[in-house]
């Protein structure tokens, strides 16, 4: 597996290490782009979303670790949440901003919000970025009140993960090349533990984009890229549940009181 891959750059590619987050700042005009390289980033935010349930109480707060620019945003829209970002890439961060987030800069292993102030932390496609996942993990228990709601969706540490999500995927002109670097995946059964650990039971499931909506997806942007170069438009590719969390899995849980 190479351990460097060139990031497409708006200003001319440049070389840097998989997983380097500089990555986000070359990419930054891809956030909202619906069929740009994080257009999966917004089906997994709707579907991340959808286990979020409406706020039980005014002022309720919900932790974005690793929001990247807000992309969750639109799809917690009525639920009555306040929701704050933290992120180490202050480039996405303006982004978050722009779309109604309260944003903090700062790293998800040391977060700089009190204990115990979150009714629901989400951490989507965050911990596979993140060498020291565990502490990560940590954090995000800390946040949560007793009784407060973790979710999270992330890849796992298996060769199939590798294989779909890093060889594949990299080839697909969508998927940003050095995004991921596979060493870091996380291990299904040790992120449970690691949340038991810290009171939360966790509970996976397998995700996966439906086939024929990502096939039709697929199509339709490479015919609007032939013909115009413009973006397309359509209905985006829906996240579904699938038997294995052996590539992509989301993660509920409830902290202990
Ligand atoms: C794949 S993006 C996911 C963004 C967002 N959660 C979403 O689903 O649209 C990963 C994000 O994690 C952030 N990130 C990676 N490591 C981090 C760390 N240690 N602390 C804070 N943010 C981190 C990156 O800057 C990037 O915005």
């Amino acid at each position: 597996m190479r351990d460097v891959a060139a990031s497409a750059a708006s200003t001319g590619p440049r070389v840097l290490p998989r997983n380097d987050p500089r990555q986000y700042d070359d990419l930054a005009g891809e956030w909202w782009r619906p069929d740009g390289a994080f257009a999966m980033l917004h089906w997994l935010a709707e579907a991340r979303a959808a286990l979020v349930p409406p706020a039980t109480r005014p002022g309720a707060l919900l932790v974005d670790l690793g929001c990247g620019a807000g992309l969750l945003a639109p799809h917690l829209a009525g639920k009555g949440y306040r929701h704050v970002g933290v992120d180490l890439t202050r480039s996405a961060l303006v982004q978050a901003a722009e779309h109604g987030v309260r944003v903090v800069q700062g790293d998800v292993t040391a977060v700089p919000l009190p204990s115990g102030c979150a009714d629901v932390v989400s951490a989507g496609e965050l911990l596979e970025h993140v060498p020291a996942w565990p502490r990560a993990v940590a954090e995000a228990c800390r946040l949560l009140r007793p009784g407060g709601l973790l979710v999270l969706d992330t890849l796992n540490d298996t060769a199939l993960a590798r294989l779909v999500a890093v060889r594949i995927a990299e080839r697909l002109p969508t998927v940003p090349r050095g995004i991921h670097d596979p060493r870091l995946f996380v291990d299904a059964r040790a992120l449970v533990a690691e949340c038991a650990r810290h009171g939360v039971d966790l509970r996976l499931r397998g995700i996966r984009p439906q086939v024929g909506g990502m096939l039709a997806w697929l199509l339709r942007r490479a015919r609007a890229t032939r013909t115009s170069g413009a973006t397309s438009t359509g209905r985006a590719p829906r996240i579904v549940s699938t038997r294995s969390t052996a590539v992509l899995y989301q993660g509920r849980g409830v902290r202990k009181g």
